[in-house]
């Protein structure tokens, strides 16, 4: 059953509790990466010092543990990104299949370097570590969704294709 937390809203609770329900009742911090996914979606897709607060209080965890946890994982952000978030890949496989190139390409189309975000808000461009698609390198993230063997016209397409 939910508990109050005045950062975290009713439906949020519900949604952790859902995985907390899974995990024994003294194991509720099994649920932090769940609970930081479900919050970071309600809050336009990024997490405060606040929010991370909240779900340490609400998962009965250290803050620090919360704070390792968001900061180590490139699928959290720890500031304001744009509507849509993209992961370019360029670790090994990708590297060796040329993700060199999308990556430049990535950049001149939208005006922007790795880290940040379009003036319209649309995008936030970030280079990860391997996301386990290596067979079809290179790859990006955009949002939840992979795309694969890429050239500089597919990310056209992608991302020409988005609102
Ligand atoms: S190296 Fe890019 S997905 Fe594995």
């Amino acid at each position: 059953m939910s508990k109050e937390n005045v950062m975290l809203s009713e439906t949020t609770c519900k949604e952790i509790d859902k995985w907390t329900a899974k995990f024994p009742a003294d194991k509720k911090q099994s649920a932090v990466l769940p609970a930081l996914h479900i919050v970071q979606d309600e809050n336009g897709g990024w997490l405060t010092n606040e929010l991370m607060d909240a779900v340490a209080d609400y998962l009965e965890m250290p803050k620090i543990a919360v704070y390792e946890v968001a900061s180590f994982y490139s699928m959290y952000s720890l500031k304001p990104v744009g509507r849509h978030k993209i992961n370019v890949c360029t670790n090994i496989s990708c590297m060796l299949r040329n993700s060199a190139a999308i990556v430049e390409h990535l950049k001149k189309k939208l005006n922007i370097n790795i880290g940040e975000t379009t003036e319209d808000g649309k995008f936030t461009l970030r280079e990860v570590e391997c996301l386990g698609a290596c067979v079809n390198a290179p790859m990006m993230q955009v949002d939840k969704q992979y795309h694969e063997n890429l050239t500089a016209e597919k990310v056209d397409e992608i991302l020409d294709g988005l609102d």
